[in-house]
C-alpha cells in the first residue's frame, strides 16, 4: 500500500515537470489518439426528434423503478444539440479523437422493418464533418447497449439468430453513409456487460433472468447469456463481412473492428472476456468454457466457423476502469450492480478478509483504484493474441454527487486527476514495454447519464449542472489538456 501510495504521487508530480523539458521521454507514439469517449443513450437526449425510434434503453427507463433516481435519458445532456459546443470543449482540451455511438434506433427507427431515418443520417454526417473540420477523428461505435425495440418486440433481440441480420444491415447503412470518413469502426460495447445484466442478472434490458439470480423469473440465467453472447459474435462477424466485401475494397482504406474488454479479473477470465475474444480471433469458445457449460453452450457451425476465421478483427477496445481479487466465482454471481449487496460486497469483503488491500474505492463500488492492473490486462491480452493494436476505448473516475451546486470540490477534482495520472502512467509503462496501444479515450468528456444510477454519480472533465446544462470544465480538464500538450510536442 505504502509503495503505491507512492507510485502515485510520484506520477503526478512526474509528469508536467520532467516531460515538459524532455519531449523525447514520451512513450506515446506521435500519432497515437487521444480522445473522449461517450455513448448515444447516455449524451444525446433528443428522445424521439426527428424520427428516431423507440430503443430497448428508452423502455426500460420509462418503466418506474428500474433507475435509482427516477430518470432516464430523453435529454441526457442533450449532446443531440449542443454538440458544437461539445465539440468546443473538445477542441479547447486538444484531443485528436472523439469515441461516440450512433444511435441504432435513430438511423432505423424500426430496425431491419422499416425505412432509413434520413434526419438520423444528418445528424450523425454534421457531427461527423464538423469533428474532421477541427482535425479530430471520430472512433465510431455501431451500437452502445441500445437496440430498436421493434426488434426487441419482433424476435426477442439478441435471443434470435435474426438479430445477425438485423446488425449487419444497420452497419452497412452505418458504412455506406459515413465510411468514407469514419476509419476507425467498433462493432459492440462491452458485450459482456449486456449479456450478464441484460440476461443473466436482468438489471438491464430486455431484464431476463432466473428468479435465483436476480429479481425476475421470465428468463433463463444459465443458458440465455452465452446464447445471446453467441449471436453477438455472429453479428460482430456479419457485420465486418459486409464491410470487408463491399466496402473495405472500394475504399481501400484498413476497416478497424473491435469487441471490448472490461477489467481483469484472472478467475473468470472467459466468462467476462475471452468468451467473445477467442472465437472471434481463434475461431472457437475457450476450451475450460465448452468442458464446464458443455450443452449449454451454443455451438459453431462449419459456416460460422468459416465466417468467423474470414473477418476476425483488426484492433482490441479495451475498457479498463479497476481491478478485482475473485475466487472461484466461475458461475457464482459476481455480477456487481445496485441493490444487490450479496455481490456488490463480493469484491470488497474478499480484499479484506484475505488481508489484501489494493487501493482506495471510490463512489461505485466496483472502481478499485489500481492503475497496475492496466498494465497488467495489457500485457494479458498481448501475450494472448499476439500483440493484436489495442486502444483504451474507456477509462475514467466517477464520483457521488447528485447534486448541481458546483462547488470549489466539485470543480477541484483532484482525486479524478490522481486517478487517471496513475492509470495514464501504467498506459506508458505498457507501451515501453512494446505493447501496440494506439490511443487512449477518457470517460468522458461530460457528467452523463449513468445508465441504472441515472444522474448520481459523475464521470466528467466538465460538470454538467443537469437542469441547465451549463457544461463548467473541472481541473481534470486542464490537467488533460496539459497532459496531452506535453506528449504530442514535436518530437
Ligand atoms: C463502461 C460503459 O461502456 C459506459 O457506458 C459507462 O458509462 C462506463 N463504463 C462507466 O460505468
Amino acid at each position: 500500500f505504502v509503495l503505491e501510495m507512492c507510485f502515485t504521487i510520484t506520477a503526478l508530480l512526474c509528469y508536467p515537470v520532467c516531460l515538459q523539458g524532455n519531449p523525447n521521454a514520451s512513450p506515446f507514439p506521435s500519432n497515437f489518439l487521444f480522445g473522449t469517449a461517450s455513448s448515444s443513450y447516455q449524451f444525446e437526449g433528443a428522445f424521439l426528434s426527428d424520427g428516431k425510434g423507440l430503443n430497448n434503453w428508452d423502455v426500460f427507463t420509462h418503466k418506474p423503478g428500474n433507475i435509482m433516481d427516477g430518470s432516464n435519458g430523453d435529454t441526457a445532456v442533450d449532446h443531440y444539440h449542443l454538440y458544437q459546443e461539445d465539440l468546443d470543449l473538445m477542441q479547447d482540451i486538444g484531443v485528436n479523437s472523439y469515441r461516440f455511438s450512433i444511435s441504432w434506433a435513430r438511423i432505423l427507427p424500426k430496425g431491419r422493418f422499416g425505412s432509413v431515418n434520413k434526419a438520423g443520417i444528418h445528424h450523425y454526417n454534421k457531427l461527423i464533418n464538423s469533428l474532421l473540420l477541427k482535425g479530430i477523428q471520430p472512433f465510431v461505435s455501431l451500437t452502445h447497449y441500445d437496440i430498436p425495440q421493434e426488434l426487441e418486440n419482433r424476435y426477442g433481440a439478441w435471443l434470435s439468430s435474426q438479430v445477425q441480420e438485423g446488425f449487419k444491415y444497420h452497419a452497412d447503412i452505418c458504412f455506406k453513409y459515413f465510411g468514407d470518413r469514419v476509419k476507425y469502426w467498433t462493432t459492440f460495447n462491452e458485450p459482456n456487460v449486456a449479456v450478464i445484466r441484460g440476461y443473466r442478472s436482468g438489471i438491464y434490458p430486455p431484464s431476463r433472468c432466473s428468479s435465483s439470480f436476480g429479481n425476475c423469473s421470465n428468463g433463463d440465467s444459465v443458458k440465455e447469456p452465452f446464447i445471446a453472447a453467441h449471436n453477438i459474435i455472429l453479428s460482430h462477424a456479419a457485420a465486418v463481412d459486409v464491410y470487408r466485401t463491399k466496402y473495405q475494397k472500394q475504399q481501400g482504406e484498413i476497416k478497424h473492428s473491435e469487441m471490448k474488454l472490461r477489467a481483469f479479473k484472472p478467475c473468470f477470465d472467459f466468462l467476462y472476456n475471452f468468451r467473445f475474444l477467442d472465437p472471434i480471433i481463434m475461431g472457437k469458445y475457450p476450451k475450460e468454457m465448452q468442458e464446464i457449460l458443455d450443452s449449454n453452450l451454443p455451438s459453431f457451425s462449419n459456416h460460422d466457423q468459416e465466417k468467423l476465421n474470414s473477418t476476425g478483427l483488426d484492433f482490441i477496445g479495451i475498457n479498463h476502469y479497476t481491478s478485482f481479487y475473485t475466487k472461484d466465482c466461475m458461475f457464482s454471481v459476481c455480477e456487481q450492480g445496485p441493490g444487490n449487496t450479496k455481490t456488490e460486497g463480493f469484491a470488497l469483503r474478499t480484499a479484506t478478509k484475505n488481508g489484501v488491500f489494493i487501493g482506495e474505492s471510490t463512489a461505485l463500488d466496483w472502481l478499485f483504484v489500481h492503475p497496475q492492473g492496466m498494465e497488467k490486462i495489457i500485457t494479458y491480452v498481448k501475450e494472448r493474441y499476439n500483440n493484436i493494436p489495442m486502444f483504451i476505448t474507456e477509462n475514467g473516475f466517477c464520483e457521488n454527487d447528485k447534486s448541481d451546486s458546483l462547488t470549489e470540490e466539485t470543480v477541484n477534482d483532484v482525486n479524478r486527476v490522481e486517478y487517471i495520472s496513475g492509470y495514464l502512467v501504467a498506459l506508458g509503462a505498457a507501451l515501453r514495454k512494446g505493447a501496440d496501444i494506439r490511443g487512449y479515450f477518457l470517460w468522458s468528456l461530460l457528467d452523463n447519464f449513468e445508465w441504472t444510477l441515472g444522474f448520481t454519480i459523475r464521470f466528467g472533465l466538465h460538470h454538467v449542472d443537469f437542469s441547465t446544462l451549463k457544461r463548467t470544465p473541472r481541473g481534470s480538464a486542464t490537467w488533460y489538456k496539459q497532459f496531452i500538450a506535453n506528449h504530442t510536442a514535436e518530437k
